[in-house]
C-alpha cells in the first residue's frame, strides 16, 4: 500500500467507527471518532482506562475545533501561535458533538491539532474530531514509535499507520481556558513561560494538577522499580543517564549533550528499552529542573509513583 492509499484507508477505517494507531509528534495515538460511544467505549476498554479520565479531541484545524467547543480569545491567540502544536485546550464542550464516555462525564473537551505530517492528512479528510490517547494500556509508558504502540495496543487495532519516532516523545501540554484565568493542567514542551509570555498570567494553585482527573499519581510505569534523581546507581541496576558523569560508564543516555529536548525525545523509548531487560532496578540521573526539564521530571516522578 502506497502512503495515500494508507492515509485514505485510515480515513475510512476511523469513519466506521474503527481504532487506528496514530503517529504525533508527541506520542502515538489510540485513535476513534469522538462522537460514536461504542468507539470511544472500546478504547477506554484496551486500554484499561479509568472511566472519569476525559480523553484529547483531535482535529486538523481551528474550524472543525470551533464547532465542537466554545470557542475564546486566549484558544484565537494561543492556536494561532502554537497549533499545529502539542498544546492540548480545555473549553466548554458543544452539545451533542462528542460523546460523553469521551469526556469523562465533563461538559468540557480537550482539543488539539498534532503537528505531524501523516496525522494531519489523516484528520483533514474528516468531519469529526478523533479521540487519540496515548496508545499505551492505562499506567505504562506511552509508545514512541509503532512498533511500541503495535506491542501495547496492537491487539485492537484496524490499522497502525508508521509514522515513524516521535519528534517530541513527551505528551502534550494541557490547559484549561474556562476559569477566570488559564491554568496548566499537564507540563510538556510547550512551558508555562511560553504561554504567559503570549496571554499573561496563569492560575497560581499548587492544587490545580486536580482539575485534570488524568493525573493519576502511578503513570508512565516500567515493570521493574524506578529510581530517579540517581547519581550513584546500584548495583545491578540498569542506569539511564543524562549528560556526562565521570562515576558510570552507562551505554544508555537520554542525551550525551545534554539536551533536554533530546531527553524528552529519547525518554519513553529508553525506560521501554530498559525495562525489557528485565533488571531489578532501573535508576535515572538527575534532569535539570528548567524549561522541558519540569515536564521530563513530572514524567519521571508519576513512572517511579513519588507523585501523589
Ligand atoms: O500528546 C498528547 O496529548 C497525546 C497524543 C496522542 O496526542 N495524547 C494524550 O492523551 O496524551 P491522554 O489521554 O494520554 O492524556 C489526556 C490528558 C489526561 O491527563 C486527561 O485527564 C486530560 O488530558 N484531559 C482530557 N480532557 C480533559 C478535560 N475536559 N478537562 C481536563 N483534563 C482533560
Ligand atoms: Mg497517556
Amino acid at each position: 500500500m502506497n502512503h495515500n492509499q494508507e492515509v485514505i484507508k485510515a480515513r475510512q477505517a476511523l469513519d466506521n467507527g474503527a481504532l487506528i494507531h496514530l503517529p504525533t509528534e508527541t506520542v502515538y495515538g489510540l485513535a476513534g471518532r469522538c462522537d460514536r460511544e461504542e468507539t470511544v467505549a472500546s478504547i477506554f476498554a484496551l486500554k484499561g482506562r479509568p472511566a472519569h479520565n476525559p480523553l484529547i479531541v483531535h482535529v486538523a484545524n481551528t474550524d472543525l475545533a470551533k464547532t465542537l467547543s466554545h470557542w475564546n480569545e486566549w484558544a484565537e491567540i494561543l492556536t494561532k501561535h502554537f497549533w499545529p502544536g502539542p498544546l492540548s485546550l480545555v473549553l466548554p464542550a458543544r452539545q451533542g458533538k462528542i460523546c460523553l464516555t469521551a469526556r469523562g462525564g465533563l461538559d468540557t473537551v480537550a482539543l488539539r491539532s498534532p503537528d505531524h505530517k501523516m496525522a494531519l492528512e489523516v484528520l483533514s479528510g474528516l468531519d469529526f474530531g478523533v479521540v487519540a490517547p496515548s496508545a499505551n494500556r492505562s499506567g505504562r509508558p506511552s509508545p514512541t514509535d509503532q512498533a511500541a504502540a503495535f506491542e501495547e495496543t496492537g491487539s485492537g487495532v484496524a490499522m497502525s499507520l508508521d509514522g515513524g519516532a516521535c519528534k517530541v516523545g513527551i505528551e502534550s501540554t494541557v490547559i484549561s481556558l474556562i476559569g477566570e484565568k488559564p491554568a496548566l493542567l499537564r507540563t510538556g514542551v510547550i512551558t508555562l513561560a511560553d504561554l504567559e509570555a503570549i496571554i499573561g498570567p496563569f492560575e497560581n494553585r499548587p492544587d490545580q494538577a486536580q482539575l485534570s482527573p488524568g493525573r493519576l499519581s502511578r503513570h508512565y510505569a516500567p515493570k521493574s522499580p524506578l529510581i530517579i534523581d540517581c547519581t550513584h546507581p546500584p548495583e545491578g541496576s540498569i542506569y539511564i543517564g543524562f549528560g556526562y558523569n565521570p562515576y558510570t560508564q552507562s551505554t544508555l543516555n537520554l542525551s550525551h549533550c545534554g539536551s533536554l529536548s533530546e531527553a524528552s525525545h529519547n525518554l519513553f523509548r529508553l525506560l521501554r528499552y530498559a525495562d525489557s531487560l528485565n533488571p531489578s532496578v532501573i535508576a535515572v540521573a538527575p534532569i535539570p529542573h528548567l524549561g522541558l526539564g519540569e515536564a521530563i521530571n513530572d514524567r519521571l516522578k508519576r513512572a517511579a509513583g513519588y507523585v501523589g
